[in-house]
């Protein structure tokens, strides 16, 4: 395939950015969409041009990291899968492809397609854990019955990846599909329940602190989700957040 690109390069965060152009040749139906990238960039330093910064770590869909706006959705086309999990055979020849960051307030860009989405990390450090009292009295966590029903929901919101698609794909630039499934991970289970109360509205208030907008129900984050996270968790969060401010 011969494909034209239009990606975003901003030198720095204080850089204004814009769209440039740059064609490819030769593009492999069978490479993921980071493979292309990679393409790409080894032909821009032959020609001693700065490669297009883009993160990515594990490339099979775990670690969250290749977070791209592809042709205005956040990870591309397709459903399910992560930017690394797209394949090229989801485009054809002659295409253009515009390549953008994700873009929200509370997600600065660093470089390029590169953005800083340490306000996530924020959020998890201000409840998205279980304090676990190692002290030689615990119970074995196989003694206590869970209904399958929670297990399965509770794994389900644990799949979340922290990409930060949610937030792109949102009017509001709205974080709550994340920090719900984060919530919801724990509130399922008996160990999250020591801490339930302050783990919601910390999280919570710690959203807003950085300057995540609200959700007005609009689903664009359940669409885009590469792991499927459901819109049931905002519900589960809200409900949470008003009894835990209620029995304070
Ligand atoms: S809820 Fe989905 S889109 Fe949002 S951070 Fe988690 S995996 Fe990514
Ligand atoms: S590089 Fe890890 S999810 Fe894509």
């Amino acid at each position: 395939m011969n494909l034209t690109l239009k990606i975003w390069r901003q030198k720095s965060n204080t850089d204004k950015g814009s769209l440039e152009t740059y064609p490819i040749s030769d593009v492999s139906e069978d490479m993921s969409f980071l493979e292309m990238l990679d393409v790409l960039n080894e032909e821009l330093i032959e020609k001693e041009i700065e490669p297009v910064a883009f993160d990515h770590d594990c490339r099979e869909g775990i670690c969250g990291m290749c977070s791209l706006y592809i042709n205005g959705e956040a990870h591309g086309p397709d459903r399910r899968v992560t930017t690394c999990q797209l394949h090229m055979r989801k485009f054809n020849d002659g295409d253009t492809i515009f390549i953008e960051p994700f873009r929200a307030n509370s997600f600065p860009v660093v470089k390029d397609l590169v953005v800083d989405r340490s306000s996530f990390d924020r959020i998890q450090q201000a409840g998205g854990y279980v304090s676990v009292n190692t002290s030689g009295n615990t119970q074995d966590a196989n003694s206590i019955p869970i209904p399958k029903d929670d297990a399965d929901t509770a794994f389900d919101a644990a799949t979340c990846i922290g990409c930060g698609a949610c937030v792109a794909s949102c009017k509001n630039s709205s974080a709550m599909l994340f920090v719900s499934a984060k919530v919801s991970q724990f509130s399922l289970l008996p160990q999250g329940q020591v801490e339930a109360k302050e783990r919601v509205i910390n999280m919570v208030n710690k959203m807003d602190e950085e300057g995540f907008g609200n959700c007005t129900n609009t689903g664009a984050c359940e669409v885009e989700c590469p792991k499927g996270i459901s819109l049931d968790n905002i519900s589960r969060m809200n409900r949470e957040f008003i009894t835990a401010n209620v029995k304070k």
